[in-house]
């Protein structure tokens, strides 16, 4: 009969961890993306550079500048002239939409509404403690959409936008958020305007008593649970892997 040593079991897991390790090595080299959208339509222009769909670069054609939103911890990415070369696509832009125009007899504009608004918290909700709001609004054509907020009915100003995002599909999304600090009962609202749409889709977000996480055993629970059954897999997959091995 065979019987396995411990050191022979440990020689087995090195095996796995080898496995595993080069499994999770792969998918962290894996392929990135990254895309230009210049775009351009008669009340509306866009020239953003995004990265594994983050937002690089876009030009502020209202500060008349590029914008950079990169978060603290990357070496910051920069381009000189990417202004001056947003302001010359969006040219461009127009020239062709209108040689397009002439070409085609007036082609008529494609129309989609947003199919999916959503409004959600970025962090979870702790009463009195400062979180953001985010709308967000996906597979609309053209672009932009408009986004406005209420709370308690009253409008709110100080929410940010960002620059429409293309999907696969061709249609765009976009992203609204307002800073807020929960209080239990407040109500608040995202408006999205959209050419296609013939009224605006609103969508409410509720400040409830259950949106307060109770601390209590759930989520330890949770974790022992899925620790347990996480190291039964890993055995019972060691075990398999040795049986394995020994028939053959
Ligand atoms: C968005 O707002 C601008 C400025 O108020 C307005 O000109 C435009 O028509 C609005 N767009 C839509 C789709 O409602």
């Amino acid at each position: 009969t065979q019987s396995l040593t411990v050191r022979e079991l440990l020689m087995k897991m090195k095996e796995l961890l080898l496995f595993l390790s080069c499994v999770l090595c792969v998918s962290a080299d894996g392929q990135h993306s990254d895309i230009k959208i210049a775009g351009c339509s008669d009340s509306y222009g866009e020239d953003v550079y995004a990265l594994d769909g983050e937002e690089i670069a876009y030009a502020d054609f209202n500060k008349q500048k590029e914008i950079y939103p990169q978060p603290p911890f990357v070496d910051p990415m920069t381009v000189t002239g990417a202004y001056e070369q947003a302001v010359a696509n969006q040219q461009i832009c127009r020239a062709n939409m209108q040689n397009s125009r002439k070409g085609m007899k007036d082609f008529p504009l494609e129309r989609d509404a947003p199919s999916a608004v959503m409004i959600y918290t970025r962090d979870e909700v702790e009463f009195g403690e400062e979180n953001t709001l985010i709308c967000h609004v996906t597979g609309f054509y053209p672009a932009p959409v408009n986004v406005s907020w209420t709370k308690n009915k009253e409008k709110v100003t100080g929410s940010s936008i960002n620059v429409p995002y293309i999907n696969k599909d061709g249609t765009f999304t976009q992203i609204s958020r307002l800073d807020f600090t929960p209080q239990l009962g407040d109500t608040y609202s995202c408006k999205v305007e959209h050419l296609a749409l013939t009224e605006p889709a609103t969508k409410f977000y509720v400040v409830e008593a259950s949106a307060q996480p109770d601390s209590g055993v759930g989520p330890s629970v949770f974790c022992g649970v899925g620790l347990t059954l996480g190291l039964v897999g890993v055995a019972v997959g060691t075990f398999f892997l040795i049986k394995g091995n020994e028939c053959s």
